[in-house]
């Protein structure tokens, strides 16, 4: 499994899933632009250190809702790295409070940032990819939360599931140019998302008890199946979503 040759965009690479992808995408022989919003230090540093280290990188900052953001950050990628082959829509957010209290504010937030500018990336990144006559691989970083509820999180749920809709439907117009757009679904990973469940511990013990695995994830776990999926590997595999929570959709109380 390895993108040698390929130039890869990863967005919110800034911290967490997106952070370990850009890593280990560098490490498997890819250009990474490192897309970034709020992480920025982080971002550039991580670029740094992938340039030092005789791979070629690329922090870029954009606000992946802004059309014209993300239309100059493929620009920018397939100028100075040679390409788009590859893209990772990974930045999120997400904010615990009850349906009924969710402001006109909020929801469009969350959904701006979750499913249209994963939307707005998959376009941008699409088009290069079929300009190129090469394909591509566009991979959605969306959650189990795309099929499964999550009470709180009305928002944050709409938007994942759309995104699964959206790869499905993306898989079907896309095909013909070459290009595969897959879903991976985490479930509970240990990043800035989760500070707060982190930092209560029973919250972790819950958490514990209802992943059948009995932990939480590590970035490079999902970050792992990002790869296969972005690689020739998984060069007949599309439309689809890979679940990686540890069992967690499976999880049924014993009676
Ligand atoms: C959410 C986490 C949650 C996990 C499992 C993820 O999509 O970002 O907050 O712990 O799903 O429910």
């Amino acid at each position: 499994m390895d993108l040698k040759g390929k130039v890869a965009v990863v967005t919110g690479a800034g911290s967490g899933i997106g952070y370990a992808i850009a890593q280990r995408f560098a490490a498997a022989g890819a250009a990474v632009a490192i897309n970034y919003f709020g992480y920025e230090n982080e971002a550039r540093a991580l670029a740094e250190r992938m340039n030092s280290q005789g791979g070629r990188a690329l922090a870029v900052k954009a606000d992946v809702a802004k059309a014209g953001e993300v239309a100059a950050m493929v620009e920018q990628t397939t100028r100075e790295l040679g390409g788009c082959h590859v893209l990772v829509n990974n930045a999120g957010v997400e904010k615990a409070m009850p349906l009924l209290d969710v402001t006109e504010e909020e929801w469009d937030k969350e959904v701006s940032i979750n499913l249209k500018g994963a939307f707005l990336c998959l376009q941008a990144a699409g088009r290069a990819m079929r300009d190129s006559g090469q394909g591509g691989s566009i991979v959605n970083i969306s959650s189990i939360h795309e099929d499964f509820p999550f009470p709180l999180h009305g928002p944050y749920c709409a938007s994942k599931g759309g995104l699964r809709m959206l790869m499905r439907n993306a898989a079907l117009e896309l095909a013909p140019y070459q290009i595969r757009v897959n879903n991976v679904a985490p479930g509970a990973v240990a990043t800035p998302i989760n500070t707060g469940t982190l930092n209560d511990p029973a919250k972790m013990q819950r958490l514990s008890e209802i992943i059948p695995v009995g932990r939480m994830a590590k970035p490079e776990e999902v970050a792992d199946v990002a790869l296969f999926l972005a690689s020739d590997s998984a060069s007949y595999v599309t439309g689809s979503t890979y679940y990686v929570d540890g069992g967690m959709v499976r999880y049924a109380e014993p009676l």
